[in-house]
C-alpha cells in the first residue's frame, strides 16, 4: 500500500471500542476512522462524536461493504469475532481483532482458513506484548541474558470481577482474563506449553458461580523444555489491578513489579504507604493499546507481517480449552488432547 494513513472501520463501541477509538483518533496519526457500528446505535454515536469520526451506524455490514475502507478492527462481544473475521476477509479487508478469536477450534480455524484464502492481514488484540516493561522481561529472556529460563510466575488480578450480562458473552475466566496470561506465558518464555493443571473456586461472587464460571485459580503451566510456570488470578484485589510477573533463570532472574500514578511514599509514626496501582487495564497499558494498532496499521500500510498472528489468537484458546477441561476432571491436561 502506497498510502500515507489507513482507513479504518471500528465494530463495537463498548468498553474497549471506546479506547481504540479514541487512540486511533488522537493518538496515531498514520489511522483515519471513517465509521464506527454498534447495535447499540447510540454507543456508536456517542462514540463518532468524542472521535470525530464521521459516521456511525447500526449493522457492521456497512463497515465491511464500504469501498474505502481498508481495515477493521473489531471490538464487539467474544461471541461475534470469528464470524466478522470471515466476512471482513472475505470482503478483503484487514483485520484487527480482540481477543479471544472464538471459543470454538473449529469455528477459528474457519475464520483463519478465509484469512488466508483472501490473503488479509490479521492481528489479535494480545496488546500486553506492547508494554514496555513485559517487552524487557521477553527481551531478557529470548537473548538469553539471565540464561536458561527456569521458573515463570504471573500475577495476574483484576480490581473488579465482570457483570453477570459480560459473564454471558465473555466465553468464562480462562477465555476472557486468562487468555491474556497464557500468551504472555509464551511470549516470555518463547516456547510452547504443553500441559496445564487447574484449580480454581468461587470466592468472590456466588452469581459467577451460578453463570457456571470460576473467579479465583492458580494453574501450573508445564513448557516443551521443561520450564515450569504458575499463573494467579482473581476477579478482586481489593488494592487495584495486580499485574506482576517473574522469570527466574540459570543466570538470574528479572521482575516486574505494579505500575502506579505517582511515587510519591508517605511517612507516618504508623507505617510508610503508597497510593493504590493505576485501577484498571484501561489506565495501566494505556500505552500498550496504542503502539499495538500502530504496529497494526504499519504492518498493513508497509506490507509486513503482523506482530500477533492467527495461530499467537489460536494457541491461546486452546490454553484456555486445556485449562477449563484440567479444572472440570481435576488433573493435568496435555494441550494435545484438546486437538
Ligand atoms: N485487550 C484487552 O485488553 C481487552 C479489554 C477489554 C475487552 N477486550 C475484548 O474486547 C471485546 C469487547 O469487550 P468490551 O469490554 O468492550 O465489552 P462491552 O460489552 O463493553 O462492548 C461490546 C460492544 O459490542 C457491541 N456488539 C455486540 N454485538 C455486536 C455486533 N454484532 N455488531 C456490532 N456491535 C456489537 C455491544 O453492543 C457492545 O457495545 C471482548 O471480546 C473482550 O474480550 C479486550
Amino acid at each position: 500500500m502506497t498510502k500515507q494513513r489507513l482507513n479504518l472501520g471500528i465494530i463495537g463501541a463498548g468498553m474497549i471500542g471506546k479506547v481504540h477509538a479514541e487512540n486511533l483518533a488522537f493518538h496515531i496519526p498514520t489511522a483515519n476512522v471513517l465509521m464506527i457500528a454498534d447495535i447499540n446505535e447510540q454507543a456508536a454515536h456517542e462514540t463518532a462524536e468524542r472521535c470525530r469520526i464521521p459516521k456511525a451506524v447500526k449493522d457492521y455490514q456497512e463497515i465491511i461493504t464500504h469501498p474505502d475502507i481498508d481495515a477493521v478492527v473489531i471490538c464487539s462481544s467474544s461471541n461475534t469475532h470469528a464470524q466478522i473475521i470471515g466476512e471482513a476477509a472475505e470482503a478483503g479487508k484487514h483485520i484487527f481483532c480482540e481477543k479471544p478469536i472464538d471459543y470454538s477450534l473449529e469455528r477459528i480455524d474457519r475464520a483463519l482458513a478465509l484469512v488466508e484464502k483472501h490473503g488479509v492481514k490479521l492481528q489479535v488484540g494480545f496488546n500486553r506484548r506492547f508494554d514496555p516493561s513485559f517487552a524487557r522481561v521477553h527481551q531478557a529472556v529470548i537473548s538469553g541474558e539471565i540464561g536458561e529460563p527456569h521458573l515463570l510466575h504471573i500475577v495476574s488480578r483484576d480490581p473488579e470481577p465482570p457483570t453477570p450480562e459480560y459473564v454471558k458473552t465473555s466465553g468464562g475466566i480462562f477465555m476472557d482474563m486468562t487468555i491474556h496470561d497464557f500468551d504472555m506465558a509464551r511470549y516470555l518464555i518463547g516456547k510452547e506449553v504443553v500441559e496445564i493443571y487447574a484449580a480454581g473456586g468461587v470466592r468472590i461472587d456466588p452469581e459467577i458461580g451460578k453463570a457456571g464460571d470460576l473467579d479465583t485459580i492458580l494453574l501450573l503451566l508445564k513448557f516443551e523444555d521443561g520450564t515450569l510456570g504458575t499463573i494467579d488470578n482473581s476477579e478482586k484485589a481489593v488494592y487495584g489491578y495486580d499485574q506482576r510477573v517473574e522469570v527466574f533463570g540459570s543466570k538470574g532472574a528479572i521482575a516486574i513489579q505494579n505500575n502506579y500514578p505517582n511515587s510519591a511514599i508517605i511517612s507516618t509514626e504508623e507505617c510508610i504507604r503508597r497510593d493504590k496501582p493505576l485501577y484498571f487495564f484501561i489506565e495501566r497499558y494505556q500505552e500498550s493499546y496504542i503502539r499495538e494498532l500502530s504496529s497494526f496499521i504499519d504492518a498493513v500500510l508497509n506490507d509486513k507481517p503482523t506482530p500477533v498472528s492467527g495461530l499467537d489468537g489460536r494457541v491461546p484458546v486452546v490454553m484456555a480449552l486445556a485449562a477449563r477441561k484440567s479444572y472440570d476432571e481435576n488433573r493435568p491436561v496435555k494441550l494435545l488432547e484438546i486437538e
